[in-house]
């Protein structure tokens, strides 16, 4: 496995070779993004480059958020990478991948991202997409493989893709969790051990949600504000826990929840100091 740091060295290295599957991710690697590497590797077969990105993109942090102290991890993530079966590497530094200050921005369908993570992180998915973007570009995929985990920013980057027209097919990789049910992310590693120990309760209050709507509830605003108040309760301090149209994210109708549509129910609640999201298909 290679580390290319400059853009340079990575087009020189892709020259050559069939259009490589892709994994974007910031760094700070868990189970979840190996999986994903894995999932590219099977997705393209023997012959073909797999690369990863490392790099955490200021654009999509907020001014109170966690750019500083998120967790620079590259040579760790390195072995990890290798082990999953990654070809390449691709950490640019700042400079590298905004040489000049990223003034040109990709800004996504308000009616799609400016909900739920983008209502509470404004400009969250305009740093997503411009990022995306021109990853995308430098490495040229095939296929790019993104987390279920970050449901929202799935479907903003599949309808980036769509409507630019990139010839990039977008799939999903199944959210890991730890043996009790908690999502994996990066931002678990905030967690103390007691914090650990209650995170599990995010993604059981989904699944007490998904439970409601399958027993044949249809306050879907019941159903979320008793999630709230569990979640307030435990000293959560919630965001969203709501359920949503799978397809656009809005509110189910009584027709929606009549005729069965597909729904997912999302969450993003703090714990302490760390902010938590997960999510669950109904
Ligand atoms: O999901 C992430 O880790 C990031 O949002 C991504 C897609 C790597 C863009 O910075």
């Amino acid at each position: 496995m290679r580390v290319l740091h400059t853009l340079a060295e990575l087009r020189a290295a892709l020259a050559d070779t069939p259009r490589p599957a892709f994994v974007p991710t910031m760094g700070n690697l868990h189970d979840g993004h190996l999986s994903l590497i894995r999932q590219a590797r099977t997705l393209v077969g023997p012959g073909v480059p797999v690369v990863a990105s490392i790099f955490v993109n200021r654009l999509q942090f907020g001014p109170n958020e966690d750019f500083d102290r998120y967790p620079r991890t590259l040579a760790r993530d390195c072995e990890l990478l290798e082990g999953a079966g990654c070809d390449l590497v691709f950490a640019p530094d700042e400079h590298e991948l905004y040489p000049a200050p990223q003034t040109f921005k990709v800004v996504p369908d308000a009616a799609l991202a400016d909900l739920l993570e983008g209502h509470f992180r404004p400009g969250f998915f305009t740093g997503v997409c411009t990022v995306v973007m021109k990853l995308l570009q430098c490495v040229q995929p095939s296929v790019a493989v993104f987390g279920r985990k970050d449901y929202q920013q799935l479907m903003v980057i599949r309808r980036m893709v769509a409507q630019f027209a990139m010839p990039v097919r977008i799939v999903a990789g199944d959210t890991a969790r730890a043996d009790d049910g908690l999502a994996l992310s990066s931002r678990n590693g905030y967690l103390s051990a007691a914090e650990r120990a209650e995170a599990v309760q995010l993604s059981l209050a989904l699944q007490a949600m998904q439970a409601a709507i399958r027993a044949g509830e249809r306050d879907v605003t019941a159903i979320e504000a008793r999630a709230m108040a569990t979640m307030a309760a435990r000293d959560w301090k919630p965001d969203y826990m709501t359920l949503r149209r799978r397809a656009d994210l809005l509110a189910p109708t009584e027709a929606d929840l009549v005729a069965g549509t597909p729904l997912v129910a999302l969450a993003a609640a703090k714990l302490g100091a760390t902010r938590l999201i997960d999510n669950l298909e109904v």
